[in-house]
Parts: C-alpha cells; sequence; structure tokens
C-alpha cells in the first residue's frame, strides 16, 4: 500500500473513532481572550494558571471517555502538564480520549462588509499542522462564523470562509489530521426559523462544492454544523420537535452521504436544550440517516461545571461531577434516551 492510501485509511479510521458508540466531542479550545472572557464574567483570574488548572480539571474527570470520544484542545493547552507535572497529552491518551487541536487564528472583520467575519489562519498552517500531528494530534478544528442581520451574510462572506474551510481541510487531510469543518450560522438576531433554514442550507452546500473543488476526502472528515434555530430575539420560539425536523431536513438537504459523523456545535444554547434537541433527533431519524448525528460541545457541556468551580481547589470534584453528567447527558441524547435514562441523578 502506497503512503496516501495509508493515511486514507488512518483518517477514515479516525474520523468513524470521532463519532462512534453513542459518544461525541467535547471542545476546550477556547482561545485566550475566550476563555479570559468566561473567566472573567465569573470573576476568576485571567492568567495561564487559572486556564491551566480549569483544563487539569476537565481532562481529568473521571470517566470522561466512556461519553467523550475526543477532545478539541487549543495551542497553549496542548503544550500543558499537570500541576504533578504529566503531560496532558499523556492524561489524555490514558482516558481513551482521541487529541484534536484548534487550528484557526480567530475571526477577523472582513474587509469593507460591516457585521461580517472571516476566518484566517491559512498562513504557515501546513507546518503548524506538521507540529501538532508529531505531538499526537489526530484531527484539527477550523470555526468560521456566519452572522445573519440586515443585508447579511452577503455571498462574497460565504464564499470566502467556505473557500478557507475547504483549505483547511485539505491542508489537515495531507497533515494526516482529520478536519472538523465548522461553518457556523449564529443564533443572534431576530430572524424566524426558516431564515436560518434557507442559510444554513446554503453555506453548506457552498461548504461542500469548495471541499469538493479542493479534493477533500469526505469519508474522513466530519462536519460540525449549528442546528437549525430561530434567532435568541425571534418573537416565535420553536419546540424541541420542530427544531429537530428543520436541522435534519436541512443536513439531508446539503450533506454527502459519505460523510460519516456530523458534531453539533451548541452556540450559545443551554446544556439542556442542546441535549433535548439532539436527543429528538435521534429518536425521530437515527435510523433513516447516513451519518451519525453526534455532538461536540463547548459551553453546553462546560458550563455548569465552570459556574461550579469559579476557580477553587476546594470546588474541583464537583465540577467534575457536573461535567462528567453534561457529557453523559449527550451520549445518552444520542442513543434517543434522554432525559428519560438520566432522572433521579
Ligand atoms: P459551543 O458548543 O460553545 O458553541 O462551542 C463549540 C465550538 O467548538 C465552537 O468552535
Amino acid at each position: 500500500m502506497g503512503r496516501f492510501q495509508v493515511i486514507a485509511l488512518e483518517l477514515i479510521g479516525t474520523a468513524q473513532a470521532l463519532v462512534a458508540d453513542d459518544k461525541g466531542l467535547l471542545a476546550m479550545d477556547e482561545s485566550n481572550p475566550t476563555c479570559n472572557k468566561r473567566f472573567a464574567a465569573l470573576g476568576i483570574p485571567q492568567t495561564e494558571e487559572a486556564r491551566r488548572s480549569y483544563r487539569e480539571l476537565i481532562v481529568t474527570t473521571p470517566g470522561l471517555g466512556e461519553s467523550i470520544s475526543g477532545v478539541i484542545l487549543y495551542d497553549e493547552t496542548i503544550r500543558q502538564k499537570t500541576k504533578d507535572g504529566t503531560p496532558f497529552l499523556k492524561i489524555i491518551a490514558d482516558a481513551g480520549l482521541i487529541p484534536g487541536i484548534k487550528v484557526d487564528e480567530g475571526a477577523k472583520d472582513l474587509a469593507g462588509q460591516p457585521g461580517e467575519k472571516i476566518t484566517e489562519g491559512l498562513d504557515g498552517l501546513r507546518e503548524r499542522l506538521e507540529e501538532y500531528a508529531q505531538m499526537g494530534a489526530r484531527f484539527a478544528k477550523w470555526r468560521a462564523v456566519i452572522a445573519i442581520g440586515h443585508g447579511i451574510p452577503s455571498r462574497g462572506c460565504v464564499e470566502a470562509n467556505a473557500q478557507a474551510l475547504a483549505r483547511y481541510a485539505a491542508l489537515c487531510q495531507e497533515a494526516g489530521l482529520v478536519p472538523i469543518v465548522e461553518p457556523e450560522v449564529l443564533m443572534d438576531g431576530n430572524h424566524a426559523i426558516e431564515r436560518c433554514f434557507a442559510l444554513t442550507e446554503e453555506v453548506l452546500r457552498m461548504v461542500f462544492e469548495e471541499l469538493y473543488g479542493q479534493q477533500v476526502m469526505l469519508e474522513g472528515m466530519i462536519l460540525k454544523p449549528n442546528m437549525v434555530l430561530p434567532g435568541l430575539t425571534c418573537p416565535e420560539q420553536a419546540t424541541v420537535d420542530e427544531v429537530a425536523d428543520a436541522t435534519v431536513k436541512c443536513l439531508l438537504r446539503a450533506v454527502p452521504a459519505a460523510v460519516p459523523g456530523i458534531a453539533f456545535l451548541s452556540g450559545g444554547q443551554s446544556g439542556e436544550l442542546a441535549s433535548a434537541r439532539l436527543n429528538a433527533m435521534n429518536v425521530r431519524f437515527s435510523k433513516q440517516l447516513p451519518w451519525a448525528l453526534a455532538f461536540s460541545f463547548a459551553r453546553a457541556i462546560q458550563q455548569p461545571a465552570l459556574e461550579i468551580w469559579r476557580g477553587r481547589e476546594a470546588n474541583v470534584l464537583l465540577a467534575q461531577n457536573a461535567l462528567g453528567y453534561r457529557a453523559k447527558c449527550n451520549r445518552v441524547a444520542r442513543q434517543g434516551n434522554y432525559p428519560a435514562a438520566m432522572e433521579g441523578e
């Protein structure tokens, strides 16, 4: 077998493992500014040591590997160690978790298009991916952000972000890393669910066109989309089943069957709602879908734990319980057993 065939088989194996056994991903890859913002809101010091302690709390949560297949790390975190000097990457491997890494360099203002963003980070990406692969990362993440508003998004914004996602994904596969392709249509705004549906469909169609253009192997990637939701301030909110129906209908139109898994972002939904909506999708459709419907949440898994921890050593065990609980809720949601299976816990 040639080198490229070996890499292709590895990519397919990793992508399948990330969505196997009703598990999902835990995103813990907040950039320093984002992590600091979440810490500041709770009065936690915004220091490297506080970020390290918090990430240690996450990766040492007992039993995390029962619900989580892989963790998405940030550049600072992948190089860090526990207080007793054990590299996080060793803790992660010992817990049976697959390590991944956020490689985009954030969403920046798109020139000439007020209110719109373009994700940067392609320059030098080949070399950075090589370094992460040598460190042991097996997958990567790149998030594109599309805002809904008056007159936005423009076609230029959607196209530029789709192009960047495809170029990133091709570079990842060249380096033997599974790309998590994340085009996020934001929840902010008062738009109806139909607008989110139409735009999410348009964005996904364009992303897959660009992925095809860059010869990305669909069997060796994971899609990380938003759920189809009404805007946060839309007067007409949708039921859990309506969100499940709209989301699956949209994905069926736009996501090729060759993709092994779809792992949703939570995007600011509460942990309970994110689990309930994922559950409803799996209850109603899992038998008819070509891909696994999984999760790749940050806030919807972490938030209760962060609020309990608040930077205090004495709260670590309780915070880990909360984190493990939300992770388990989402595994159970993949099985279509949420919240029934969680009653009494
Ligand atoms: P949220 O689940 O908090 O939206 O974060 C997911 C993520 O990884 C964003 O890139």
